[in-house]
C-alpha cells in the first residue's frame, strides 16, 4: 500500500491518512502539576500518551483523571525512577514516537540545600532517558527546562540570546541537561527544549491543579492564606520595581501545555534542535498577584510585609516572540484567569 514517511521515518502515514505505526507519545513526571496538564492536553489534541512516574512528587489522582478523560488515548503508567537505567528502558518501548519530559525536582531553595539530589535525578535521569530513546531510536523530545537557566538577569525582558548564567544547582541541572540534548542532535535525537517562567493556575474544568508539598509558590501560598486565615508571607517590599516588590512572568499552566502540542508538532515537521521562552512578555508585581487572588476570593487576606527571600532576582519577565514565531503559540489566558481556576481547584481538591 502506498505511504509517506514524515518525522524520525519511524512514523507512518497511509495515503488515505490514517496514521498507523508508532504514534504513542511518553510522558515522563505526567502525574505532576505541569506534566498531567500536558498529557491531558496532548491527548485533548489526539495524541495516545503513556506516563512514566515515581509517584514521589505526581499523584495517584491525576492518573486517574487522565485515565477516566480519555480511557482510549491513555496508554497506561510505567511506576520507574529515572535514576535506574533499567526502569526507564521498561517505558521507552519501540512504539514510542516521541518523549515529553518533566520528570525532575524543581524547588530552587532545596537545590542549595542538596545539590546532589538535583545532579543525579535531573542530569543522570536525564542520560538515562536520552541513553534508552537512542536505544530504542526514538528521536524526538520536548524538555521542561526553565527561566532558572538565565540565572540573574542582565536585560529584561529575557529572549534566548540572554546570557545562561545559572544562579543555583536546580538551574544548572537544567541547563546541563539542554546541552546535553544539544548533543544528542548528532545521534539522531533532535529536541525543543521549553524555558518556563512562573507556571500557574489550574485545569478549567477542576479535574487537575496543583499539589506540591511543601508549597512554596506565590499563587497557592496565598490562596491557602485565604482557606485557612493563616498570614500570607510577602517576601520583600524594597526592591527597585513599580511597587518595591519582586516582578515575574505569570504563564497559565493550560497555555503552557498547548506550547508542547505545538513543539511536538514542530519536531514531527522536521524542526531543529531549539530552545523556547514560554511566558507573557508581561510580568506582574508580588503585590499585583496578591490583589486579583483578593478580588477572586472576594475577602482580604492576613498579610505579612517579611524580609526579602535569598535568591530572588527583581524582575523576571519573558520575551516570547520566538515560540509565537515558530511555534505559532498565543498564550490566551490573563492572570485573573489563572488565579481563578487555581482558586476553584484549592476549594475542591482531592
Ligand atoms: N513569594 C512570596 N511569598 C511566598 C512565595 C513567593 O512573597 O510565600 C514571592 C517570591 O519572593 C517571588 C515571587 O513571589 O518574588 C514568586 O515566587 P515563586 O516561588 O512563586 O516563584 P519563583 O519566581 O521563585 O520561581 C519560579 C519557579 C522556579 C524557577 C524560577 C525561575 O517556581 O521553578 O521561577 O527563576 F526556577
Amino acid at each position: 500500500m502506498p505511504h509517506i514517511l514524515v518525522g524520525n521515518f519511524r512514523r507512518v502515514i497511509l495515503i488515505s491518512g490514517d496514521v498507523v505505526g508508532v504514534t504513542m507519545i511518553l510522558v515522563t513526571g505526567g502525574a505532576g502539576y505541569i506534566g498531567s496538564h500536558c498529557a491531558l492536553k496532548l491527548m485533548e489534541a489526539g495524541e495516545d500518551v503513556k506516563v512514566f512516574d515515581s509517584l514521589e512528587l505526581g499523584t495517584q489522582h491525576a492518573l486517574d483523571v487522565l485515565g477516566r478523560e480519555f480511557p482510549d488515548r491513555f496508554k497506561g503508567f510505567v511506576k520507574g525512577d529515572l535514576k535506574e537505567p533499567e526502569d526507564i528502558r521498561r517505558a521507552v518501548t519501540e512504539d514510542v514516537e516521541a518523549v515529553v519530559h518533566f520528570a525532575a525536582y524543581s524547588q530552587v531553595a532545596e537545590s542549595m540545600r542538596n545539590p546532589r539530589r538535583y545532579y543525579e535525578n535531573n542530569v543522570i535521569g536525564t542520560i538515562n532517558l536520552l541513553g534508552a530513546m537512542a536505544d530504542a531510536r526514538v528521536g524526538m523530545i520536548v524538555f521542561s527546562s526553565t527561566a532558572a537557566t538565565y540565572g540573574e538577569p542582565v536585560y529584561t525582558p529575557i529572549d534566548e540570546k540572554h546570557p545562561k548564567a545559572p544562579i543555583n544547582p536546580y538551574g544548572a541541572t537544567k541547563l546541563i541537561a539542554e546541552r546535553i540534548m544539544q548533543d544528542y542532535e548528532k545521534h539522531g535525537i533532535r529536541s525543543a527544549r521549553l524555558r518556563y517562567f512562573n507556571v500557574a493556575g489550574a485545569d478549567p474544568k477542576g479535574r487537575l491543579g496543583e499539589c506540591h508539598d511543601p508549597e512554596t509558590h506565590l499563587i497557592p501560598n496565598v490562596l491557602k492564606a485565604a482557606g485557612t486565615g493563616k498570614e500570607f508571607s510577602m517576601f520583600g517590599t524594597d526592591y527597585d520595581t513599580r511597587d518595591g516588590t519582586c516582578v515575574r512572568d505569570y504563564i497559565d499552566v493550560n497555555d503552557l501545555a498547548e506550547a508542547h502540542v505545538l513543539a511536538l508538532r514542530y519536531l514531527r515537521n522536521g524542526g531543529r534542535t531549539d530552545c523556547f521562552n514560554l511566558g507573557t512578555n508581561g510580568g506582574s508585581t508580588v503585590r499585583e498577584v496578591f490583589a486579583v487572588c483578593r478580588d477572586v476570593v472576594g475577602e482580604d487576606i492576613p498579610l505579612k510585609e517579611c524580609l526579602r527571600r535569598e535568591g530572588d532576582p527583581a524582575v523576571l519577565v519573558a520575551d516570547n516572540r520566538k515560540a509565537r514565531e515558530v511555534l505559532g503559540w498565543e498564550p490566551k489566558s490573563t492572570l485573573r484567569d489563572s488565579v481563578a481556576r487555581a482558586w476553584a481547584w484549592e476549594r475542591t481538591r482531592p
